[in-house]
């Protein structure tokens, strides 16, 4: 192949053949430099909105022509770089570099790739308290935008110029408010970008009520009911009951609403008597997540005091007490209740015996007992949470195991002497004996002989 040959301009033919020769030199030379670019392919991305630059570096001698294209529409473009501003869609763009030599071609695809809206919120979620000040700021960096601003019930801006627009209130006085910050780009189009804007209230008060109004009794089951007035937004609030200082529960709700609500959370107790004058407390917190206030807003209830009723219960249990003849003895009956309770004793008077009444307690009083105060005593306590029984069996004993000691003690002692008085006198006869032997006999033999 010979490209001298085919390229050579027809003009050239017309020159002197001196000319010629020296134009043939060049052209040899040129002979062996090319278009060293070959045609090639490029894929390019870029954001929605941003400008590009694609250059198309063919080397070659002498110079090559360039021709752009884009999407088949010719650029009007003949150097070795086309400036794409604000990328918009999908393009395809083709440089071609033409030279006597031959063209290569290049293509560009360039990817438009989507952008959201090119605002920025100082604060996109924001947690304010009804009444409260707020301001959001809107700014942005991209270069298109032509104007901007907000748009709201309250505080909305007119059509500024960029980079920074400011929705200012200085009392929050709605529940929902959606301000919306909007630009207007250059090529006519507009977005708009709102923050999330929850404003909250703590409740206007809080309080514990016992929902069968009166005094609980010990054993049965009781719903103590707290009710919060006016709070929002109810999803974030969280109550918890408090018995004296102890938690003992907490609940949360599961309805939606952005404005204030009355709400109620219920605590089921079985009061125990040990319950009676501790206080129940509920409080309402707004856990109002990362962007809330650093301590969470909450309201308390005034204290409840529990008043619990609750039967007697006796000090000491039922038994049976063993006396003798003849003592005194006391019988005391006391129990422990809400309210105080009514004791009563049963049991079969006599004349030695009598109840007398001292604080709390019912005592019987029985001096010199006789068998006729045997018997069972019985103790009834009673208030109106219920009544109990106590049983006692007094139990008299005779004093007679000491008398009978004392007959046998005595038999014992007549007896000895009985037998002492035998012993005598059998041996005072055989006393007389050797005392009339000793005046017959001469007295140291016979006290040998003895
Ligand atoms: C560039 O290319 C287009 C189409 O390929 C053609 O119509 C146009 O004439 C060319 N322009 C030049 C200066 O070569
Ligand atoms: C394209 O833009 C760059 C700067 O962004 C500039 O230097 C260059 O001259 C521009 N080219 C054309 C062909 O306008
Ligand atoms: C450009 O093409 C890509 C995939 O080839 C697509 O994901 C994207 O949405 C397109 N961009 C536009 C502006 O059509
Ligand atoms: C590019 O070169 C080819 C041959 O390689 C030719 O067919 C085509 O017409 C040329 N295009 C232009 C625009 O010169
Ligand atoms: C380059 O592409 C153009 C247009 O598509 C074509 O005419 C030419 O033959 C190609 N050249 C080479 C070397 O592939
Ligand atoms: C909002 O922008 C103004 C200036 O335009 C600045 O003084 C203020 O501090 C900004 N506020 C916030 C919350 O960034
Ligand atoms: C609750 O109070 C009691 C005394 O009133 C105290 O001993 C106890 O430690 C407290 N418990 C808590 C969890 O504060
Ligand atoms: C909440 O309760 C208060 C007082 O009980 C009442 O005035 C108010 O109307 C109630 N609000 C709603 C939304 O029910
Ligand atoms: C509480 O409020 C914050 C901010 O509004 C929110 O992100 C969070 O999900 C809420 N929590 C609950 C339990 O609703
Ligand atoms: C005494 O016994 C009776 C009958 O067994 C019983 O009902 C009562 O609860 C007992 N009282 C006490 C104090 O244990
Ligand atoms: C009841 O008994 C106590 C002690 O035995 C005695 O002091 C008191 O006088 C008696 N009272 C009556 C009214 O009998």
């Amino acid at each position: 192949m010979t490209p001298y040959l085919l390229h050579s301009p027809p003009s050239s033919c017309m020159l002197p053949v001196t000319m010629l020769g020296f134009l043939m030199l060049i052209f040899s030379l040129c002979d062996a430099l090319e278009l060293k670019t070959k045609n090639s392919t490029h894929v390019m991305s870029s954001s929605e909105g941003t400008n590009i630059m694609l250059t198309c570096e063919a080397v070659g001698n002498p110079h090559p022509v360039y021709n752009w294209t884009c999407d088949g529409e010719n650029m009007l473009e003949n150097t070795n770089s086309l400036n794409i501003t604000l990328v918009k869609h999908n393009t395809t763009c083709t440089c071609t570099a033409t030279s006597y030599l031959g063209n290569i071609t290049k293509t560009f695809h360039v990817h438009a790739e989507p952008r959201g809206c090119p605002l920025t919120l100082t604060a996109s979620e924001i947690v304010v308290k009804f009444g409260d000040p707020i301001s959001i700021n809107c700014s942005t960096s991209a270069t298109d935008v032509e104007g901007m601003g907000w748009e709201a019930p309250f505080g909305g801006t007119g059509f500024e110029r960029p980079p920074v627009v400011t929705w200012r209130v200085d009392q929050v006085e709605e529940w929902t408010p959606s301000p919306s910050c909007y630009a207007t780009l250059v090529d006519g189009s507009q977005c708009t970008v709102s923050p999330l804007i929850t404003v909250y209230k703590t409740p206007d008060f809080v309080s514990v009520s016992d929902m069968d109004h009166g005094p609980m009794v010990e054993g049965r089951e009781y719903d103590l009911k707290c009710d919060v007035i006016s709070v929002a937004p109810v999803q974030n609030l969280t109550v918890t009951w408090y018995r004296g200082n102890e938690t003992v529960q907490t609940e949360t709700f599961n309805h939606f609403n952005m404005t204030p609500v009355n709400t109620s959370s219920t605590l089921r107790i079985s009061p125990k008597r040990d319950y009676s004058g501790l206080t129940f407390r509920c409080e309402a917190e707004l856990h109002l997540g990362p962007k809330g206030p650093q301590f969470l807003p909450n309201i308390c209830s005034p204290p409840y005091t529990a008043v619990v009723l609750y039967a007697p219960e006796f000090k000491e249990g039922n038994e049976s007490k063993e006396v003798l003849q003849g003592e005194d003895v006391t019988l005391s009956c006391s129990a422990d209740s809400n309210p105080p309770s009514n004791i009563r004793w049963i049991y079969t008077a006599a004349v030695n015996s009598n109840v007398t009444t001292e604080g709390q307690q019912k005592i019987i009083s029985i001096t010199g007992v006789t068998s006729a105060n045997a018997g069972i005593y019985i103790c009834v306590a009673e208030n109106e949470a219920g009544r109990n029984t106590r049983f006692i069996s007094l139990v008299i004993k005779d004093k007679v195991p000491l008398l009978v000691i004392g007959v046998l003690l005595a038999v014992f002692a007549i007896g000895l002497i009985v037998l002492l008085v035998f012993i005598y006198y059998r041996n005072r006869h055989f006393f007389l004996d050797t005392v009339s032997h000793a005046t017959d006999v001469p007295l140291t033999p016979a006290s040998s002989n003895a």
